[in-house]
């Protein structure tokens, strides 16, 4: 059995949502939260769309896709969701094809948004300075790789986005968007700026006030023109247990200010 895709991953999931990832090769594996077993040995005679019970729990084998790949991914940097990375794909108009920049690259969160929109023919430059990151962000992208039907052209550059220029310039001639998402976004701005096409845009992930203000008046410094600046709120909604839906109990979460500049042509000196 396979994914449709041909993959050899396939993904256990719970009626919640919880997903288990499960690469169907012989040998035994531990699966946290599943235990110890043979993936090749246990799905024999199962296919995608299937039933299947593990120990106690009663699951769906489905093909896996972006979330069940996130649900599993290592985390040691703080993440970028699907509330923010979703608005700033549409907004940045990014999609298959697209030469995007991202950095800090940390553990992927954005980066895995990212390449599930990019196809095989997109172009996906991640930058981050701690190695100790970007190994958590390579293992889980290089997982993503094996459980989506197409997967862009990566590069993970070892190294600090104010001094990248060079590099990102033998991948691409230039960008048509850029993420940063670093504590101090303004101080990078202005070697990111170049690196885009006239039209291409920049966004800042900033969470706070501050590093809003400070990234905003980089861009404009630079000569982009801010064209989204504020916050994506978001608001989940619960069956109430007497009947009815209305919002949870949880709080809102803020995650951070989102800016976004687009390069337009300089003008001419009089
Ligand atoms: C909040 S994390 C990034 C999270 C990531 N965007 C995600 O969605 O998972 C910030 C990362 O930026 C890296 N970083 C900070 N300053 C940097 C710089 N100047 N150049 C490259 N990476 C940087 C940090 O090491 C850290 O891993």
């Amino acid at each position: 059995m396979s994914g449709e895709s041909g993959s050899e991953w396939v993904a256990l999931r719970e009626d919640d949502g919880r997903a288990y990832l499960l690469h169907r090769v012989p040998g035994e594996v531990k699966v946290r939260g599943l235990g110890r077993f043979d993936a090749e040995q246990l799905l024999n005679g199962y296919s995608i769309g299937d039933r299947i019970t593990v120990g106690q729990k009663s699951l769906t084998i489905v093909d896996p896709a972006l979330p069940e790949a996130r649900r599993n991914m290592a985390r040691r940097a703080q993440v970028i969701g699907a509330k923010d990375a979703g608005f700033l794909i549409s907004w940045m108009g990014i999609g298959v094809g697209s030469r995007v920049l991202e950095g800090g690259h940390g553990s992927a969160g954005l980066a895995m948004h990212l390449a599930n929109v990019l196809g095989s023919s997109g172009t996906l430059v991640s930058v981050e300075s701690r190695p100790e990151h970007a190994e958590v962000g390579r293992a889980n992208m290089e997982r993503l790789a094996e459980v989506l039907p197409e997967f862009p052209d990566w590069h993970l550059i070892d190294g600090d986005l104010s001094e990248i220029g060079p590099s990102v310039s033998e991948i691409c001639e230039s960008l048509d968007a850029a993420v940063i998402d670093v504590a101090e976004p303004w101080r990078v701005v202005p070697a990111i700026e170049p690196l885009l096409r006239a039209g291409g845009r920049l966004a800042c992930y900033c969470p706070t006030t501050i590093q809003l203000e400070r990234s905003w008046e980089s861009a404009q410094r630079q000569g982009l023109v801010i064209e989204w600046a504020g916050e994506m709120i978001e608001r989940k909604w619960v069956k109430a247990s007497k009947g009815g839906v209305r919002p949870g109990n949880q709080p809102m979460g803020h995650t951070a200010f989102l800016l976004i500049a687009a390069k337009i042509a300089p003008y001419e000196e009089e």
